[in-house]
């Protein structure tokens, strides 16, 4: 299939997002990046809140962080092109160290990484020693490297009991540690950081929104507690996904970033999708541009140092070990 024939065959994908002649004003774009891909033997992946041009035009997999991170350690390319925030560009080098990992703009950071440092890891251990350290993915590899395991809003809960540990310190998401204390009886130790973009929904109006429209509500971990107690579910982006195949609700609220409801819209016909919705202006920083440019210079590349990278790849590997089959 040609470019043009398969640029109309994606269509369906966004066509109850934007009329015809928006997606084929990316077309060039697109056909540009996919050249570049070859050419490059790159790969890109797309987290679930990328633009609907990304996400359904250049993406080879799309995804949560956990599968996004699992993508990048089983991918055969010579480049992974991460189509998301700076945090996730890292880890994907982490887990691919002998490839070129493009982050296509070095700005696309994330308010839950800017809140803790390695110095703050190192004083909460100070104040509960012996006591297990577990990371959000949301983290720099400096503060990764600092941390027993990292964990991802998919598996958070099975990271903190996998240390068999009375009590573990959670950082940096104080409503993510909340959402886990709810479900374990380990005692969590959390830190006050928090998403610039779930935490501006409040309870109320979820209540509120939910109440006028009999929606199905779907919140992320990363939302303010009373949020989640409004919601019907509350997980991960692609754990929204998988609810919503299984419940297939006649009108959905997604308490999350506006770019998901976009992408997934296509996938569910059937159901509406109203809002609030928030978006991340970092997540946002990834167009079409960016991603050309990136692949044709080959930057900007993400680059650790060893020092940084040995530990933070143990605390990486500790949580994707944890979903790998056990042996015989
Ligand atoms: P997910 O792992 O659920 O995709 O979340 C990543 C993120 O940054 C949410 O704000
Ligand atoms: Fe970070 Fe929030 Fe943006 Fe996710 S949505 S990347 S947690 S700022």
């Amino acid at each position: 299939m040609n470019a043009a024939a398969r640029h109309a065959q994606r269509y369906e994908r966004v066509a109850r997002l934007m009329p015809l002649a928006e997606w084929d004003a990316h077309f060039e774009a697109i056909a540009a990046v996919e050249a570049l891909k070859r050419e490059r033997n790159a790969v890109v992946l797309a987290h679930n809140y990328q633009r609907p041009e990304i996400f359904h035009g250049i993406a080879d997999f799309q995804g949560d962080s956990l599968e996004l991170a699992r993508q990048a350690a089983r991918s055969t390319a010579d480049v992974i092109v991460m189509c998301g925030v700076r945090f996730m560009a890292e880890t994907a080098k982490l887990l691919a160290p002998g490839k070129t990992v493009l982050l296509p703009d070095l700005e696309a950071g994330c308010s839950l990484a800017e809140s803790i440092t390695p110095g703050d890891i190192r004083a909460l251990r100070a104040r509960h020693p012996c006591v297990p350290v577990v990371c959000y993915v949301n983290t720099s590899a400096a503060v990764k490297s600092e941390c027993d395991a990292c964990c991802t809003s998919s598996n958070a809960q099975l990271v903190v009991e996998s240390f068999g540990a009375p009590e573990v310190i959670f950082v940096p998401d104080e409503y993510l540690a909340a959402h886990v204390a709810a479900h374990t009886s380990v005692r969590i130790i959390p830190w006050q950081g928090h998403c610039e973009v779930h935490e501006r929904f409040t309870g109320q109006e979820v209540r509120e929104y939910r109440e006028a429209s009999r929606a199905y509500v779907l919140a992320h971990p990363e939302c303010p507690r009373d949020v989640q107690d409004a919601a019907d579910y509350v997980g991960s982006t692609s754990g929204m996904i998988a609810a919503l195949g299984r419940e297939r609700p006649e009108r959905a609220m997604l308490i999350t970033e506006c770019s998901m409801a976009d992408n997934i819209s296509g996938a569910f016909p059937d159901t509406e999708f109203l809002r609030p919705c928030n978006l991340c202006p970092h997540m946002q920083r990834i167009t079409l541009a960016a991603v050309r440019a990136s692949l044709e210079s080959l930057r900007p590349a993400i680059e650790i140092p060893d020092s940084v990278a040995v530990g933070a790849r143990r605390a990486v590997e500790r949580m994707l070990d944890l979903g790998r089959p056990r042996g015989p």
